[in-house]
């Protein structure tokens, strides 16, 4: 297996250079991750846990591509990057010309609740790893339950960006009991969000958010 060489800085240098949404869509929730968020999200899943190198990531609710891109720097095996929204598509597909990506990044436009994966076409021994950033639910009620109920019928391992509150974590914890799944670690993080909405009142916020790595119960 050869040596991941990319330092973190220079990957956080890539991200913050690729292109993000430009008109992005409140109904779709779409702000885009920052770059470091991005990348110590992917290293953290990648060096703590193993859980990126040579495995198949499925980027839920990808946008334009952030976590999808940095996983492809730490060695992932492929990247399925799935968003309903065409326009964040469009942008991906930029990013992924621009960084000479295309043999290991591929979009998917597909409403996620109407996905379905054919895990008997994969090789049996890939792992698949879901990483998202999926809608708060702030526009629409219960968006990130519908994330995580797909996440849960398609992942060996899933890692997941909330609000941070206590409400969140027992509903997380007690959701991902109910199908059989369990809050194996949560990362607090501080998440940097540009202004992008008129509502939007300060031209950069920071958010607390935890980071759920929710596993199979054995
Ligand atoms: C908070 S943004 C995150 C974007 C990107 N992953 C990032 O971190 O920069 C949520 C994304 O989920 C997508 N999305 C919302 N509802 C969806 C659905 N039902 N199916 C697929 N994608 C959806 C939005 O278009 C948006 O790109």
């Amino acid at each position: 297996m050869e040596e991941i060489k990319i330092r973190k800085k220079d990957l956080i240098n890539i991200i913050q250079n690729v292109e993000s949404f430009i008109n992005p869509k409140i109904q779709l929730e779409q702000y885009a991750i920052d770059a470091i968020c991005a990348v110590d999200i992917i290293f953290f899943a990648g060096f703590e846990f193993d859980d990126i190198e040579d495995k198949m990531i499925l980027d839920l609710g990808s946008g334009t591509g952030k976590l999808s891109i940095a996983s492809a720097f730490l060695k992932a095996h492929t990247i399925l990057s799935i968003d309903i929204d065409i326009d964040a598509l469009n942008i991906l597909k930029r990013n992924i010309s621009s960084l000479n990506l295309e043999n290991i990044i591929f979009p998917l436009g597909c409403n996620l609740e109407n996905l379905e994966l054919r895990k008997n076409i994969l090789p049996k021994d890939l792992k698949l790893t879901t990483i998202m950033n999926p809608p708060f639910g702030v526009q629409k009620e219960h968006a990130d339950k519908m994330f995580l109920k797909k996440a849960f019928s398609i992942s060996h391992v899933i890692y997941s960006i909330h609000v941070a509150s206590k409400k969140v974590q027992k509903f997380v914890s007690n959701y991902a009991n109910q199908h059989d799944w369990k809050v194996d670690y949560i990362l607090p993080y501080n998440m940097v969000l540009d202004k992008i909405f008129p509502f939007h009142t300060k031209l950069k916020k920071k958010i607390n958010v935890d980071v759920y790595r929710i596993i199979k119960r054995k």
